[in-house]
């Protein structure tokens, strides 16, 4: 779907934790190694959010941190999303706890489940609100501790993920913006992606907890090869209607799961390597937060310029996808 009204990012804000887990570290956690690590996903270290730490402890820096960006306060937002699969509880939501903790208004305040896309889907949905006139200001957040559902055993999961938040403010912009949208899911394939237990269908027990069903258990190697071709037909959907070739592209923000679907991915849509954007080095997957962060820091590195053509890609378990093609 093509949007044709104007609508952009105005502020943009990230926050990581202090502390660093390296792959020196996980060499004695599990057994793995340093050049195992590097070499199958490209990750060096990640950051792991203290135990007094939650979700939207994270959210809510990153969001002040946006909004100063912007230029706004709390009370301009109009409609809070934040994206997560490691809310600080069922109920309330993330996002009614930030908006809380923020100071904002009682504007509409939801959290979306959609995993590594959700950054995109969130930033997708104050889209149409803003757009149609509903809203002038939303702030999007893909936030996660995903260091709290991770099993510190399995080697095969835990050199993978790491925490962080990313903050958006979206509002109306006179030139540019949003300017394509694509998103899908495959319900089918869940299984490839999963934390088991902990929902209506496995609530906590004893023998959830010792069979470790409130972890995240993943299909590495099956999900690997959705994701490129997922990532690739997503970003030829977002930039068809638009009449764009891989070359018009200037920088893609994609979702930060390994290096190896990265570059599989820029090569199977014919682009150089060098305009996809990468931080994995530093903080490993970080689900809804990957984009969030990714976005921030290249724009404040400079990456990215005025008038620049980004495209934004995601993928993640549901199985969901999305892709933003938006003008800087
Ligand atoms: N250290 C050393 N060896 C390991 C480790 C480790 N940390 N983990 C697995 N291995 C071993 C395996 O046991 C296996 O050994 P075997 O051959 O003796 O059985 C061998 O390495 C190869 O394992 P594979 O799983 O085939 O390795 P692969 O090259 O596929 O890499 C990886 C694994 C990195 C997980 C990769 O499959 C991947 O990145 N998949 C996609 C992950 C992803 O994108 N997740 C979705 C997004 S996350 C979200 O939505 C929250």
């Amino acid at each position: 779907m093509c949007t044709d009204t104007k609508v952009g990012i105005i502020g943009l804000g990230s926050y990581l934790p202090e502390k660093v887990l390296t792959n020196k570290d996980l060499e004695k956690m599990v057994n793995t190694t340093d050049e195992w690590i590097m070499t199958r996903t490209g990750i060096r270290e990640r950051r792991i959010a203290g135990s007094d730490e939650a979700t939207s402890d994270m959210a809510v820096v990153a969001a002040k941190r946006a909004l100063d960006n912007a230029k706004l306060k709390p009370e301009d937002i109009d409609l809070i999303i934040v994206a997560t699969i490691t809310p600080d509880m069922f109920f309330p939501s993330t996002a009614c706890l930030l908006q809380y903790k923020l100071g904002a208004r009682n504007v509409p305040a939801f959290d979306i489940s959609v995993a590594c896309s959700g950054f995109i889907y969130g930033l997708a949905i104050a889209n149409q609100f803003i757009s149609s006139g509903a809203y002038r200001y939303a702030l999007v957040i893909g936030a996660e501790k995903l260091s709290s559902v991770t099993d510190w055993s399995d080697r095969s999961t835990c050199v993978l993920f790491g925490d962080g938040a990313g903050a958006a403010v979206l509002g109306p912009v006179k030139e540019g913006g949003i300017l394509s949208v694509y998103l899908g899911a495959d319900g089918s394939k869940g299984d490839l992606l999963k934390l088991p237990a902990g929902g209506s269908k496995i609530p906590a027990s004893k023998k959830s907890i010792d069979s470790k069903l409130h972890y995240i258990k993943m299909e590495g190697s099956e999900l690997f090869k959705h994701a490129v071709r997922i990532m690739a037909d997503a970003a030829r959907e977002a930039t068809r209607p638009l009449n764009l070739k891989a070359e018009d592209i200037d920088v893609v923000i994609p979702h930060q799961a390994n290096i190896r679907i990265l570059l599989a991915v820029a090569k199977r849509m014919g682009l150089s390597e060098n305009k996809i954007y990468m931080n994995i080095e530093k903080y490993g997957n970080m689900s809804a937060a990957s984009s969030a962060v990714a976005l921030a820091e290249a724009v404040r590195e400079g990456r990215i310029k005025k008038g620049n053509k980004i495209l934004l890609d995601a993928f993640g378990g549901g199985l969901t996808w999305g892709a933003i093609v938006m003008e800087w």
